[in-house]
C-alpha cells in the first residue's frame, strides 16, 4: 500500500462529509443552484467519487469496510438532496401561485354581504310550514281588476262591506275597475277558475291598502291566504288547522283564538288572532292593552262566492284564511313596531 494511497483512504470521513452536504443543501437558494451542487457532491471531483477511486489501492480486509461506509454516505447524501429538493420545489409553487394569482375584484373593499330580507324569510318559512301540511303554493297577480278583488268575494258593487278595504284604485281603464289588489282573496278565485276541487292550496304575495301606518299596519304589506274545497270541510278543520299551523310556527307556547267576526266571502266568518308574543298576554302597547295580536280573519267559503266560480256548493265545502306575514314576522321577532321593516335602518335589519 503505497503512501498516496492510505493518505486518500484515511482522510475519507463518511460522516464529515454528510455533514458538509447537510450544510451546503441548505445554503443552495434555488433548484438551479442544488443541481449543481448535485454535480459538486456526486460527480467526479467530489469527495465519495474519490473515495470510491481510492479503494482499488486499499487492503482487501479494510476495502470492503471502507465500501460500505461510501456507500451509506452516497445515500445518506442522496436523501439530505431529495429532501431538500422537495423543501425548494414547495417554496417555488408557493411563489409562483401567490405572483399569478389573479385578482377578480374590482373595488378595494369587499361589500358586506346581504341576506333575504325578514319579510321574505318569513313568507318562506310559512310556505314551508303549510307545505308540511300538504298545502300548495300559488301566486296570483298584485294588479287586480275589481270583479276579482271584489265583486266574485260577494261584494257587488257599492256594496258597503267594500269599506272594510282602503283600497288604491289604477287609473286605468273605467273608474275604480283596476285595483292594487287589497288581500290576496283574489287569487282564491282565479285558482278556483282554474282547478276543480279538491283544492288544498296557499296564496302568498303582497297587498296594498290606504293605510296610515302605525306600530300594527303598514299600506304595502303581505298576506299569506289559504284556501281547502273538499266533500266534507268543517268549521272544526278550519279550527285544527288554524291551531296545528300557530303551534308549528310560533311555538307552542303561544296560543290561538278565533273571535266571531265578519267577511263578505266566509260565513260563518271569524278573527284568527295569537297571545302577543311582546307581552306575551300581559298586555301592552303594541297589543293595545288587549294581550292578544290579530292575525288575520277565516271562515268557511260563502256559497256565493262558490256559484262565482262555478262550485256546486251541495258536492264541496271549503275554508278560507288570510293572515298578515309581516305581522307574523313582526310576532316571530317581537318587534314592537311594524314600521322598522320598510325603513331598512340595517342596524335593525342586522338582528333579524
Ligand atoms: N281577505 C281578508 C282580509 O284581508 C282575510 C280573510 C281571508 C278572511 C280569507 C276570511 C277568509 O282581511
Amino acid at each position: 500500500m503505497t503512501g498516496a494511497d492510505r493518505h486518500a483512504s484515511d482522510a475519507f470521513d463518511p460522516a464529515g462529509t454528510v455533514a458538509r452536504a447537510r450544510q451546503a443543501a441548505a445554503d443552495a437558494g434555488s433548484l438551479e443552484a442544488l443541481g449543481e451542487l448535485r454535480g459538486v457532491l456526486l460527480g467526479k471531483r467530489g469527495e465519495l467519487v474519490r473515495a470510491q477511486r481510492a479503494l482499488g489501492g486499499v487492503a482487501p480486509e479494510e476495502r470492503r469496510r471502507l465500501g460500505e461506509q461510501i456507500n451509506s454516505a452516497r445515500a445518506e447524501v442522496e436523501e439530505v438532496l431529495a429532501a431538500r429538493q422537495g423543501q425548494l420545489r414547495a417554496e417555488e409553487r408557493a411563489r409562483r401561485l401567490a405572483e399569478e394569482r389573479l385578482d377578480l375584484t374590482e373595488v378595494v373593499d369587499v361589500p358586506r354581504r346581504g341576506r333575504v330580507h325578514v319579510v321574505e324569510r318569513t313568507r318562506r318559512q310559512l310556505e314551508d310550514v303549510f307545505v308540511g301540511m300538504g298545502f300548495a303554493v300559488v301566486e296570483g297577480p298584485e294588479v287586480e281588476d275589481d270583479w276579482h278583488n271584489f265583486e266574485a268575494l260577494n261584494m257587488p258593487i257599492a256594496h258597503p262591506a267594500r269599506g272594510m278595504w282602503d283600497t288604491l284604485y289604477l287609473e286605468l281603464g273605467p273608474p275604480e275597475s283596476v285595483v292594487l289588489r287589497t288581500h290576496t282573496s283574489p287569487v282564491q278565485i282565479r285558482l278556483m277558475q282554474r282547478e276543480r276541487p279538491p283544492v288544498y292550496a296557499v296564496m302568498p304575495g303582497r297587498c296594498y291598502r290606504r293605510d296610515t301606518p302605525d306600530a300594527r299596519h303598514i299600506p304595502i304589506f303581505h298576506q299569506i291566504e289559504g284556501l281547502v274545497v273538499d266533500k266534507g270541510i268543517s268549521f272544526s278543520d278550519l279550527a285544527g288547522t288554524i291551531e296545528t299551523f300557530t303551534g308549528a310556527y310560533f311555538g307552542t307556547d303561544i296560543h290561538s283564538r278565533l273571535r266571531p267576526s265578519f267577511f263578505p266571502f266566509t260565513e260563518p266568518s271569524a278573527e284568527y288572532e295569537i297571545t302577543c308574543t311582546i307581552c306575551r298576554g300581559a298586555g301592552c302597547r303594541t297589543c293595545s292593552q288587549t294581550g292578544w295580536i290579530e292575525l288575520g280573519g277565516c271562515g268557511m267559503v260563502d256559497p256565493a262566492v262558490f256559484a262565482a266560480v262555478g262550485v256546486d256548493p251541495e258536492e264541496w265545502t271549503g275554508f278560507a284564511f288570510g293572515f298578515g306575514i309581516d305581522r307574523c314576522a313582526q310576532m316571530r321577532h317581537q318587534l314592537p313596531d311594524m314600521r322598522v321593516l320598510l325603513e331598512n335602518d340595517v342596524r335593525v335589519l342586522e338582528q333579524l
